[in-house]
C-alpha cells in the first residue's frame, strides 16, 4: 500500500464528528455539526463539521481540513506526529518510513538537539555526574524524575559537546546558530541540564542550572533560535496535556523544580511558565488542554503579581481561573517537600476564584488612614466588581467595601454604574478587534474567480464535471488554478474517485495549492453544485478566456505592420466575438 492509501484508510476509520467532538463541543444543526472554532479567538459556533464529507470548515477564519490537519493544528504538532496519533487510534500500523517526512531546513537543528540531549543524559550517569546526582538527591529529585524529564549534565570543560558535534560533521556556524556553541566553545559548562521540548515533544532548547559552584546566573538558557521561540513554549506541555485533559484541569507553576516535584508525587497535569509573562500563543496552548486552570506561582510578591497578569490573560480567552495560595516564602516545590502531596491536594481543593484573589491582592498593604490610598483602593475594587457578571456578588463586594471604608453603599453603587458603562463599550470594542480580519482582507473574488472556485469544487466532488470541462476545451489562465486542476486529474487517474477529506491529505506537501483548495472549500457551499451551476461557471470561464484572447490579439495587432497579417488577426478576433 502506498502512503496515500494508508492515510485514506486511517481517515476512513475515524469519524471526524466523533474526533472533533472530543476536543470541542459540537451541536447538530441540520446535516452538519457546529462548534466554536479553536483556530481563532471566538465564542460563536462558526466552525461546521460535515459527517458526510468528513471535513470541517470555519466560516469566520477560513480554517478547513480533515482529521489530520485538525489534530496537527489543534495540538500544535507536525504532520508526522498527527498521523501517528490517528493511526494508533484507528488501529492502523504505519511504518516510520511510510510518512514522507517533509524535510525542513530545521531538521538539522532537531538532530543536533537530540544528540546533545543524549550526550548530557549520558554524562550524568558517569563518574563526572556523581556530584550533580548528589545535588539532585539532596533536593529529593530521584532517578525516576531524572529519567522522566531527561535531566542531564554538561561537562566541566570548554568544548566537549562542540567537539563531538563537529566530529559528526556539523559545521561551527550551525552550532552557533542553534545556540549550543560560540566560536568552537560550549555554551553550557558544568551545569545540570534541563531539556525543553516543544508541543511535539522535540527538544528545542536547554536550561542549565548551577549546582556546585557560585555563579551570578542560576540558569543559563538557550537563546531564541528558529526552533525555539520562548513565547510559544510552555515547559512540560507535551507531557502534561494528556493528564490535563483526563483530569479536566491544568496547573500552572513557575519553574522546572516545581514541575519535577509535582511529578514526583504523581501530579502530572502541570506546566511551568519559566518565570516569564504569558503570551497569547501560550494561553492558546493552555486552552487546548482544558478550560480550567489552577495558578500556583511562587508565594512571593513577584509570583503574586504574575498571578494577576497571567490570570487576566487566561480569563480573556474564556478560561476559568482559580488560584492556589502559598505563603510568602513558599513555592510549590518547597511546599510539597515540606507538607507532602496530600496537603497540596488539599490546597487545590481550597483554591479560590480569580476575582476573589484579585480583590484580596488589591487590599494588601493599603494604608486606610491615607485618603488617597483608600480612594485608589475603592476605585480598583469597583472596577474589578464591574467586570463580574453577577449582581449578588457585586452587592456582596460593595457592602464589604462600604464597611471597610466607611463610605455609603449608594455612593459606591453609583460609581459601579459608571464603570459598568465603561466596561460595556470596552467589550464592544474588544469584540470588534477580535473579529478575524483575514476573511475581509482576502483578495476580493471576481466573477471569474468565483466561477473557477465553483468549477474546481465541482470537479473534486464529481468526475463528470472534470470531463465536461476538458471536453469543452476549457482551460485556466492562472497558474494556481491550473496546478490544482492537474492535481485533481492526477488523483482521479490514480484512485478513480476523490473523497474531499482525503484530498486534503494528498495536498499536504503542496502548500500553495492546499491554501487555494482551502479557500475554495470555505467559499463554496456544497449545495450549490449541480449541472446548471456548472454550466454557468463554464460559461463565465469561457467568456473570460475569450476576452483575454481578444485583448492579446488586439495588442498583437497594434505591433503588426504587415497589412495582410493584420487582416488575419482581425478575422480571428471577429470569429472569437461571434462565438462569444
Ligand atoms: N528562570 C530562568 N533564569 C533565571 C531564573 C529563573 O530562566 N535566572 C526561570 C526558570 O525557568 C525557572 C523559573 O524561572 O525554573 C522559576 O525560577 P526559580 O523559582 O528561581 O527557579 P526554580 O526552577 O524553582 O529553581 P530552584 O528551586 O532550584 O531555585
Ligand atoms: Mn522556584
Amino acid at each position: 500500500m502506498n502512503n496515500q492509501n494508508i492515510f485514506n484508510e486511517i481517515r476512513s476509520k475515524i469519524d471526524i464528528v466523533d474526533l472533533i467532538g472530543e476536543y470541542v463541543p459540537l451541536i447538530q444543526r441540520g446535516r452538519n455539526f457546529f462548534g466554536v472554532c479553536p483556530f481563532h479567538d471566538d465564542t460563536n459556533p462558526s466552525m461546521s463539521v460535515s459527517r458526510e464529507k468528513q471535513i470541517y470548515k470555519c466560516f469566520s477564519c477560513g480554517a478547513s481540513g480533515n482529521i489530520f490537519t485538525f489534530v496537527r493544528d489543534y495540538e500544535h504538532i507536525d504532520m508526522k506526529e498527527a498521523i501517528n496519533i490517528l493511526a494508533k487510534k484507528a488501529g492502523v500500523t504505519v511504518l516510520n518510513n511510510t510518512i514522507n517526512k517533509k524535510t525542513s531546513k530545521f531538521d538539522k537543528f532537531y538532530e543536533i538537539y537530540d544528540l546533545a540531549n543524549k550526550f548530557y543524559q549520558n554524562n550524568i550517569n558517569t563518574k563526572a555526574g556523581q556530584k550533580a546526582k548528589e545535588y539532585l538527591q539532596n533536593r529529593g529529585i530521584g532517578e525516576d524524575v531524572i529519567k522522566e524529564f531527561e535531566i542531564g549534565l554538561s561537562l566541566d570543560n570548554m568544548d566537549s559537546l562542540t567537539k563531538i558535534l563537529l566530529q559528526k560533521g556539523y559545521d561551527a556556524l550551525t552550532l552557533d546558530k542553534v545556540g549550543l556553541s560560540s566560536n568552537n566553545h560550549d555554551l553550557f559548562i558544568n551545569r545540570i541540564m534541563v531539556p525543553i521540548q516543544d508541543a511535539s515533544g522535540r527538544t528545542v532548547a536547554f536550561s542549565g542550572r548551577i549546582y556546585n559552584k557560585k555563579s551570578d546566573h542560576k540558569y543559563v538558557n538557550t537563546k531564541e533560535t528558529e526552533i525555539f521561540k520562548k513565547g510559544m513554549i510552555l515547559y512540560n506541555y507535551h507531557r502534561a496535556k494528556e493528564y490535563a485533559r483526563r483530569d479536566k484541569y491544568l496547573i500552572i507553576m513557575e519553574g522546572y523544580m516545581d514541575v519535577f516535584r509535582a511529578s514526583s508525587v504523581n501530579i502530572k497535569n502541570v506546566v511551568a511558565i519559566m518565570g516569564t509573562a504569558l503570551t497569547y500563543e501560550q494561553a492558546d496552548l493552555i486552552k487546548h488542554t482544558s478550560n480550567n486552570v489552577y495558578l500556583c506561582l511562587d508565594g512571593d510578591n513577584p509570583g503574586q503579581k504574575a498571578m494577576i497578569s497571567v490570570g487576566e490573560q487566561l480569563e480573556k480567552i474564556g478560561i476559568n481561573v482559580k488560584v492556589i495560595g502559598l505563603s510568602d516564602d513558599e513555592d510549590p516545590d518547597s511546599y510539597i517537600l515540606k507538607y507532602g502531596a496530600d496537603q497540596f491536594k488539599e490546597l487545590i481543593n481550597k483554591a479560590i476564584g480569580f476575582n476573589d484573589f484579585k480583590l484580596s491582592y488589591l487590599k494588601k498593604g493599603i494604608n486606610f488612614n491615607s485618603d488617597e490610598e483608600v480612594l485608589q483602593y475603592v476605585n480598583s475594587v469597583i472596577r474589578e466588581a464591574s467586570t463580574i457578571n453577577d449582581e449578588i456578588r457585586q452587592e456582596i463586594i460593595l457592602k464589604k467595601l462600604a464597611k471597610e471604608t466607611n463610605l455609603s453603599y449608594n455612593t459606591l453603587e453609583k460609581r459601579l454604574g459608571e464603570y459598568q458603562k465603561d466596561a460595556k463599550t470596552k467589550i464592544n470594542k474588544k469584540m470588534e478587534l477580535a473579529k478575524p480580519s483575514n476573511v475581509c482582507e482576502k483578495k476580493k473574488l471576481t466573477q471569474y474567480d468565483k466561477a473557477a472556485y465553483g468549477m474546481l469544487y465541482g470537479m473534486v466532488s464529481n468526475k463528470k464535471y472534470l470531463d465536461e470541462f476538458k471536453n469543452a476545451a476549457l482551460y485556466f489562465v492562472d497558474a494556481p488554478y491550473r496546478y490544482l486542476l492537474t492535481e485533481i486529474e492526477y488523483y482521479y487517474k490514480k484512485y478513480t474517485t476523490i473523497e474531499i477529506a482525503d484530498f486534503y491529505t494528498y495536498l499536504m506537501d503542496k502548500e500553495d495549492i492546499l491554501e487555494l483548495f482551502k479557500n475554495i472549500v470555505s467559499y463554496i457551499d456544497n449545495d450549490i453544485i449541480n449541472d446548471e451551476a456548472i454550466n454557468d461557471f463554464m460559461k463565465v470561464i469561457k467568456d473570460y478566456n475569450v476576452r483575454l484572447e481578444i485583448n492579446r490579439l488586439k495588442d498583437l495587432m497594434k505591433n503588426t505592420y504587415d497589412e495582410l497579417e493584420k487582416a488575419k488577426i482581425l478575422e480571428k478576433i471577429k470569429l472569437l466575438r461571434i462565438g462569444e
